[in-house]
């Protein structure tokens, strides 16, 4: 089905958050639709189709027409120095939108993918574009599986989808109200303080104390998910010592 972006509106409650909203049947990526315009402060772009929606790793984002959700929201002046904490913002926010709505408790997979019964619904692409030494454009791309039922092969052992752990149809317009709505909340008090953020994200951090490897620069190297650092960076403990990760992908070994 089409997403109804009168019936978004009508469910917003925080309606000053938002500047303008727009709706695409079909887009090559919101990500870099908002990349490439000007003017993107508080401008969320929602897509029912992406031709190339991209993930981390500028890998693929596949997802059905019309069953889920992709979307990216702009933002300007951002103080630098906060970019690495919002690995720590958007995650709870998801994770607070899908409590609220549903009663389930997402747990989050380093750095921010979201987890329901260990396999992936949701996966957060931010990018920067540094303006200056103190402030940034942000796009934060956000795709959700709401509604798809079947997924490739390649990935369906470790995907899942809203509708298949509630065996219900997903109101997409009011999930994505219900998170607009929570990021106005959060939104003044992150950027005053993330620690609480921090210390949330970690708590519903998936592997944690456990044995992991994790994916680096082509590169495997394995050990014990020690802790996740301030800046969002993932610290392992091996042989050779402590290693600290800013990006990768993790695979837990022992659970
Ligand atoms: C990941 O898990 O690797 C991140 C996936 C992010 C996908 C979203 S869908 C909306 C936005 N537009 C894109 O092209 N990507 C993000």
């Amino acid at each position: 089905m089409k997403f109804d972006i009168a019936k978004l509106r009508k469910y917003i409650e925080h309606k000053n958050f938002l500047k303008r909203i727009e709706y695409f049947e079909e887009i090559d990526s919101t990500n870099t639709y908002l990349k490439n315009s000007n003017e993107i402060d508080r401008r969320l772009v929602i897509a029912d189709f992406q031709t190339s929606g991209r993930g981390r790793f500028n890998r693929k984002w596949i997802s059905n027409k019309g069953e889920n959700l992709t979307f990216s929201l702009g933002i300007e002046k951002f103080e630098i120095g906060l970019i690495t904490k919002l690995v720590f913002l958007i995650p709870t926010v998801i994770h607070n939108s899908i409590k609220e709505l549903y009663d389930l408790e997402p747990e989050f997979k380093w750095p921010n993918d979201l987890l329901l019964d260990k396999k992936k619904f949701c996966g957060i692409l931010i990018e920067n574009i540094i303006d200056n030494q103190k402030s940034a454009k942000l796009v934060l791309g956000i795709g959700i599986n709401c509604n798809q039922l079947d997924f490739p092969d390649e990935i369906s052992y470790r995907t899942t989808s809203l509708k298949k752990i509630l065996n219900n149809e997903i109101n997409r317009e009011k999930l994505l109200a219900k998170i607009i709505d929570n990021l106005s909340i959060h939104w003044e008090q992150f950027l005053r303080d993330q620690m609480q953020y921090y210390y949330f994200y970690k708590s519903k951090c998936f592997s944690i104390g456990k044995l992991i490897s994790i994916l680096f620069n082509e590169k495997i190297f394995t050990g014990i998910f020690k802790d996740v650092n301030e800046n969002g960076e993932l610290i392992l403990q091996t042989n050779l010592g402590e290693l600290i990760f800013n990006s990768g992908e993790i695979t837990t070994i022992k659970e």
